[in-house]
Protein backbone atom coordinates (compact mmCIF):
# COMPACT_ATOMS: atom_id res chain seq x y z
CA UNK A 1 0.00 0.00 0.00
CA UNK A 2 1.46 3.51 -0.79
CA UNK A 3 2.40 5.62 1.75
CA UNK A 4 0.47 8.97 3.14
CA UNK A 5 2.53 12.26 3.15
CA UNK A 6 2.50 14.13 6.30
CA UNK A 7 3.18 18.09 5.70
CA UNK A 8 4.98 19.38 8.59
CA UNK A 9 6.00 23.26 8.29
CA UNK A 10 8.53 24.82 10.67
CA UNK A 11 10.66 21.19 10.25
CA UNK A 12 14.03 22.37 10.38
CA UNK A 13 14.08 22.80 14.34
CA UNK A 14 12.58 22.26 17.38
CA UNK A 15 9.23 21.06 17.58
CA UNK A 16 8.75 20.46 13.93
CA UNK A 17 12.13 18.35 13.37
CA UNK A 18 10.33 16.09 16.43
CA UNK A 19 7.14 16.06 14.45
CA UNK A 20 8.61 14.64 11.36
CA UNK A 21 10.59 12.32 13.76
CA UNK A 22 7.40 10.97 14.81
CA UNK A 23 5.73 10.84 11.61
CA UNK A 24 8.71 9.10 9.77
CA UNK A 25 8.56 6.49 12.59
CA UNK A 26 4.84 5.83 11.59
CA UNK A 27 5.88 5.46 8.08
CA UNK A 28 4.65 8.43 6.67
CA UNK A 29 6.21 9.91 4.06
CA UNK A 30 7.28 13.49 4.52
CA UNK A 31 7.23 16.75 3.37
CA UNK A 32 9.72 19.36 5.00
CA UNK A 33 9.29 23.06 4.87
CA UNK A 34 11.24 25.93 6.23
CA UNK A 35 14.29 28.51 5.06
CA UNK A 36 17.33 27.01 6.28
CA UNK A 37 17.82 24.65 3.54
CA UNK A 38 20.83 22.55 4.90
CA UNK A 39 18.68 21.85 8.38
CA UNK A 40 15.89 20.21 6.10
CA UNK A 41 18.51 18.24 3.67
CA UNK A 42 19.77 16.87 6.74
CA UNK A 43 16.89 15.62 8.60
CA UNK A 44 15.26 14.23 5.37
CA UNK A 45 18.61 11.84 4.84
CA UNK A 46 18.58 10.85 8.38
CA UNK A 47 14.94 9.59 8.70
CA UNK A 48 14.33 8.37 5.12
CA UNK A 49 18.06 6.06 5.74
CA UNK A 50 16.39 5.12 9.64
CA UNK A 51 12.83 4.65 8.59
CA UNK A 52 12.73 3.58 4.42
CA UNK A 53 10.42 6.46 4.12
CA UNK A 54 10.74 9.35 1.22
CA UNK A 55 11.18 12.94 2.74
CA UNK A 56 11.15 15.93 0.14
CA UNK A 57 12.36 19.09 1.03
CA UNK A 58 11.07 22.70 0.38
CA UNK A 59 12.87 25.96 1.38
CA UNK A 60 10.09 28.26 1.53
CA UNK A 61 9.65 31.60 3.67
CA UNK A 62 6.19 31.45 4.83
CA UNK A 63 5.36 34.78 5.41
CA UNK A 64 5.72 35.80 1.92
CA UNK A 65 2.95 36.68 -0.15
CA UNK A 66 2.38 33.79 -2.19
CA UNK A 67 4.49 31.08 -0.84
CA UNK A 68 1.52 29.15 0.67
CA UNK A 69 0.00 28.56 -2.52
CA UNK A 70 3.45 27.69 -4.34
CA UNK A 71 3.51 25.23 -1.49
CA UNK A 72 0.22 23.80 -3.06
CA UNK A 73 0.96 23.73 -6.24
CA UNK A 74 4.18 21.81 -5.88
CA UNK A 75 2.40 18.95 -3.63
CA UNK A 76 -0.28 18.60 -6.25
CA UNK A 77 0.69 15.12 -7.08
CA UNK A 78 0.71 13.61 -3.91
CA UNK A 79 -1.70 15.79 -1.66
CA UNK A 80 -0.51 14.96 2.07
CA UNK A 81 -2.97 13.65 4.29
CA UNK A 82 -1.66 15.16 7.36
CA UNK A 83 -0.64 18.75 7.79
CA UNK A 84 1.04 20.43 10.56
CA UNK A 85 1.17 23.64 10.71
CA UNK A 86 4.55 24.31 13.19
CA UNK A 87 6.13 27.14 11.95
CA UNK A 88 5.97 30.43 13.93
CA UNK A 89 8.01 32.71 16.21
CA UNK A 90 7.48 35.09 18.76
CA UNK A 91 9.61 38.44 19.71
CA UNK A 92 9.04 40.56 23.44
CA UNK A 93 9.13 43.46 24.33
CA UNK A 94 7.17 46.74 24.92
CA UNK A 95 4.56 46.36 21.74
CA UNK A 96 5.25 50.34 20.67
CA UNK A 97 8.98 49.57 21.07
CA UNK A 98 9.50 47.33 18.70
CA UNK A 99 9.91 47.30 15.14
CA UNK A 100 6.32 47.42 13.70
CA UNK A 101 7.72 44.51 10.72
CA UNK A 102 8.31 42.06 13.47
CA UNK A 103 4.73 42.36 14.20
CA UNK A 104 3.64 42.38 11.21
CA UNK A 105 5.63 39.53 9.86
CA UNK A 106 4.90 37.34 13.00
CA UNK A 107 1.10 37.50 11.88
CA UNK A 108 1.91 37.17 8.50
CA UNK A 109 3.54 33.69 9.39
CA UNK A 110 1.63 33.06 12.50
CA UNK A 111 -1.66 33.42 11.43
CA UNK A 112 -1.87 34.24 7.85
CA UNK A 113 0.48 31.58 5.92
CA UNK A 114 -1.45 28.83 8.56
CA UNK A 115 -4.88 30.16 7.70
CA UNK A 116 -4.27 29.65 3.90
CA UNK A 117 -2.21 26.25 4.02
CA UNK A 118 -5.49 25.16 6.13
CA UNK A 119 -7.82 26.33 2.99
CA UNK A 120 -5.63 25.27 0.67
CA UNK A 121 -4.93 21.17 1.42
CA UNK A 122 -7.51 21.58 3.71
CA UNK A 123 -10.40 21.32 0.53
CA UNK A 124 -8.59 18.67 -0.43
CA UNK A 125 -9.12 17.08 2.29
CA UNK A 126 -12.44 17.16 2.96
CA UNK A 127 -13.28 16.12 -1.07
CA UNK A 128 -11.11 12.66 -0.09
CA UNK A 129 -12.92 12.42 3.91
CA UNK A 130 -9.52 11.74 4.96
CA UNK A 131 -7.22 14.05 6.43
CA UNK A 132 -6.10 15.22 9.78
CA UNK A 133 -4.88 19.17 10.44
CA UNK A 134 -2.69 20.21 13.31
CA UNK A 135 -2.34 24.06 14.15
CA UNK A 136 0.58 24.53 16.86
CA UNK A 137 -0.97 27.13 19.31
CA UNK A 138 0.18 27.71 22.87
CA UNK A 139 -0.68 28.33 26.17
CA UNK A 140 0.10 31.92 24.97
CA UNK A 141 -3.57 31.24 22.94
CA UNK A 142 -4.95 31.75 26.54
CA UNK A 143 -5.00 34.85 27.54
CA UNK A 144 -3.73 38.49 26.76
CA UNK A 145 0.95 38.44 26.99
CA UNK A 146 2.12 42.00 27.56
CA UNK A 147 5.37 42.30 26.70
CA UNK A 148 4.69 39.82 23.99
CA UNK A 149 1.67 40.81 22.88
CA UNK A 150 1.66 40.12 19.26
CA UNK A 151 2.56 36.54 20.10
CA UNK A 152 -0.10 35.70 22.50
CA UNK A 153 -2.45 37.45 20.09
CA UNK A 154 -1.46 35.64 17.03
CA UNK A 155 -1.75 32.05 19.22
CA UNK A 156 -5.06 33.63 20.29
CA UNK A 157 -5.94 33.74 16.37
CA UNK A 158 -4.49 29.87 15.90
CA UNK A 159 -6.78 28.44 18.85
CA UNK A 160 -9.87 30.19 18.16
CA UNK A 161 -9.89 29.86 14.31
CA UNK A 162 -8.89 25.42 14.74
CA UNK A 163 -11.60 25.41 17.11
CA UNK A 164 -13.92 26.61 14.75
CA UNK A 165 -13.07 24.55 11.97
CA UNK A 166 -13.00 21.51 13.57
CA UNK A 167 -16.23 22.65 14.47
CA UNK A 168 -17.30 23.24 10.56
CA UNK A 169 -15.70 19.56 9.89
CA UNK A 170 -17.31 17.60 12.68
CA UNK A 171 -18.04 14.51 10.23
CA UNK A 172 -16.53 14.90 7.40
CA UNK A 173 -13.21 12.77 8.18
CA UNK A 174 -11.50 15.47 8.78
CA UNK A 175 -9.79 16.42 12.09
CA UNK A 176 -8.46 20.06 13.26
CA UNK A 177 -6.40 20.28 16.51
CA UNK A 178 -5.20 23.12 18.18
CA UNK A 179 -1.89 21.81 20.03
CA UNK A 180 -0.69 24.43 22.77
CA UNK A 181 2.30 23.51 24.17
CA UNK A 182 4.16 25.53 27.63
CA UNK A 183 7.69 26.69 27.52
CA UNK A 184 9.66 24.28 25.51
CA UNK A 185 13.67 23.79 24.79
CA UNK A 186 13.56 24.56 21.19
CA UNK A 187 15.32 28.12 19.14
CA UNK A 188 12.00 28.88 20.03
CA UNK A 189 13.09 31.40 23.35
CA UNK A 190 16.36 32.84 21.50
CA UNK A 191 14.52 34.04 18.50
CA UNK A 192 11.59 35.79 20.83
CA UNK A 193 14.70 36.91 23.55
CA UNK A 194 12.63 35.51 26.23
CA UNK A 195 15.50 32.40 27.46
CA UNK A 196 15.94 34.80 30.35
CA UNK A 197 12.35 35.16 31.39
CA UNK A 198 10.30 33.89 34.36
CA UNK A 199 8.51 31.70 32.47
CA UNK A 200 11.78 30.58 30.69
CA UNK A 201 13.41 30.05 34.38
CA UNK A 202 11.10 29.09 36.83
CA UNK A 203 10.81 25.88 35.80
CA UNK A 204 12.66 23.25 33.46
CA UNK A 205 11.71 23.60 29.76
CA UNK A 206 9.65 20.89 28.15
CA UNK A 207 11.45 18.67 26.50
CA UNK A 208 10.44 18.99 22.75
CA UNK A 209 10.31 14.94 21.54
CA UNK A 210 7.85 14.35 24.76
CA UNK A 211 5.77 17.41 23.48
CA UNK A 212 5.77 16.83 20.09
CA UNK A 213 4.56 12.81 21.04
CA UNK A 214 2.05 14.52 22.80
CA UNK A 215 0.59 16.47 19.96
CA UNK A 216 0.61 14.19 17.00
CA UNK A 217 -0.89 11.39 19.67
CA UNK A 218 -4.05 14.41 20.05
CA UNK A 219 -3.96 14.83 16.59
CA UNK A 220 -4.38 10.90 15.21
CA UNK A 221 -7.24 10.43 18.00
CA UNK A 222 -9.13 13.64 16.78
CA UNK A 223 -8.91 16.14 19.56
CA UNK A 224 -9.56 19.79 18.92
CA UNK A 225 -7.57 21.42 22.00
CA UNK A 226 -4.72 19.52 23.47
CA UNK A 227 -2.87 21.12 25.98
CA UNK A 228 0.76 19.42 26.49
CA UNK A 229 1.51 19.50 30.70
CA UNK A 230 -0.24 19.11 33.92
CA UNK A 231 0.72 22.22 35.17
CA UNK A 232 -0.28 23.66 31.72
CA UNK A 233 -3.55 21.95 31.60
CA UNK A 234 -4.08 23.65 35.37
CA UNK A 235 -3.05 26.98 33.66
CA UNK A 236 -5.26 27.19 30.86
CA UNK A 237 -8.26 25.84 32.69
CA UNK A 238 -7.90 28.53 35.80
CA UNK A 239 -7.49 31.79 33.47
CA UNK A 240 -11.08 30.60 32.65
CA UNK A 241 -12.10 31.49 35.96
CA UNK A 242 -9.86 34.49 36.58
CA UNK A 243 -10.45 37.96 35.91
CA UNK A 244 -8.65 38.95 32.80
CA UNK A 245 -6.79 41.76 34.53
CA UNK A 246 -5.54 39.49 36.44
CA UNK A 247 -4.43 36.86 34.21
CA UNK A 248 -2.82 40.02 31.81
CA UNK A 249 -1.08 40.86 35.05
CA UNK A 250 0.51 37.40 35.48
CA UNK A 251 1.58 37.06 32.02
CA UNK A 252 2.89 40.21 32.15
CA UNK A 253 5.35 39.09 35.26
CA UNK A 254 6.10 35.74 33.30
CA UNK A 255 7.24 37.61 30.05
CA UNK A 256 9.94 39.67 32.29
CA UNK A 257 13.08 38.75 33.01
CA UNK A 258 13.47 36.66 35.93
N1 LIG B 1 9.16 26.37 22.27
C1 LIG B 1 8.14 26.84 22.98
O1 LIG B 1 8.27 27.18 24.17
C2 LIG B 1 6.78 26.91 22.34
C3 LIG B 1 5.65 26.92 23.16
C4 LIG B 1 4.40 26.99 22.58
C5 LIG B 1 4.26 27.04 21.21
N2 LIG B 1 5.38 27.04 20.43
C6 LIG B 1 5.20 27.09 18.98
O2 LIG B 1 5.78 25.95 18.40
C7 LIG B 1 6.06 26.20 17.03
C8 LIG B 1 7.45 25.69 16.71
O3 LIG B 1 8.41 26.49 17.38
P1 LIG B 1 9.67 25.86 18.11
O4 LIG B 1 9.43 25.99 19.57
O5 LIG B 1 9.99 24.53 17.54
O6 LIG B 1 10.76 26.96 17.75
P2 LIG B 1 12.00 26.92 16.73
O7 LIG B 1 12.95 25.86 17.15
O8 LIG B 1 12.49 28.32 16.68
O9 LIG B 1 11.35 26.51 15.34
C9 LIG B 1 10.63 27.41 14.56
C10 LIG B 1 10.50 26.84 13.16
O10 LIG B 1 9.74 27.78 12.35
C11 LIG B 1 10.45 27.98 11.13
N3 LIG B 1 10.19 29.30 10.58
C12 LIG B 1 10.41 30.50 11.19
N4 LIG B 1 10.12 31.49 10.34
C13 LIG B 1 9.73 30.91 9.17
C14 LIG B 1 9.31 31.42 7.90
N5 LIG B 1 9.24 32.74 7.68
N6 LIG B 1 8.98 30.54 6.94
C15 LIG B 1 9.05 29.21 7.16
N7 LIG B 1 9.44 28.67 8.33
C16 LIG B 1 9.78 29.52 9.32
C17 LIG B 1 11.92 27.82 11.52
O11 LIG B 1 12.70 27.48 10.41
P3 LIG B 1 13.65 28.46 9.57
O12 LIG B 1 14.27 29.43 10.55
O13 LIG B 1 14.62 27.52 8.93
O14 LIG B 1 12.75 29.12 8.59
C18 LIG B 1 11.84 26.65 12.49
O15 LIG B 1 11.85 25.45 11.77
C19 LIG B 1 5.88 27.71 16.84
O16 LIG B 1 4.64 27.95 16.20
C20 LIG B 1 5.86 28.25 18.26
O17 LIG B 1 5.12 29.44 18.37
C21 LIG B 1 6.63 26.96 20.96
Amino acid sequence: MARKVALITGASSGLGVEFARVAAREKFDLVLVARRLPQLTALAQELSSAHGIEARVIASDLSRIGAPQELFDALQARPPSILINCAGFGDSGAFLDLPLASATGMLELNCRALLELCWLFGRGMRDRKEGRIMNIASTAAFQPGPFMATYYASKSFVLSFSEALAHELRGSGVTVTAHCPGATATGFAATAGVAGSRLFQQQKPADAATVALHGWRAMQAGKTVAVQGVMNKLGAFGVRLSPRKLVAGLAAHLNKPG
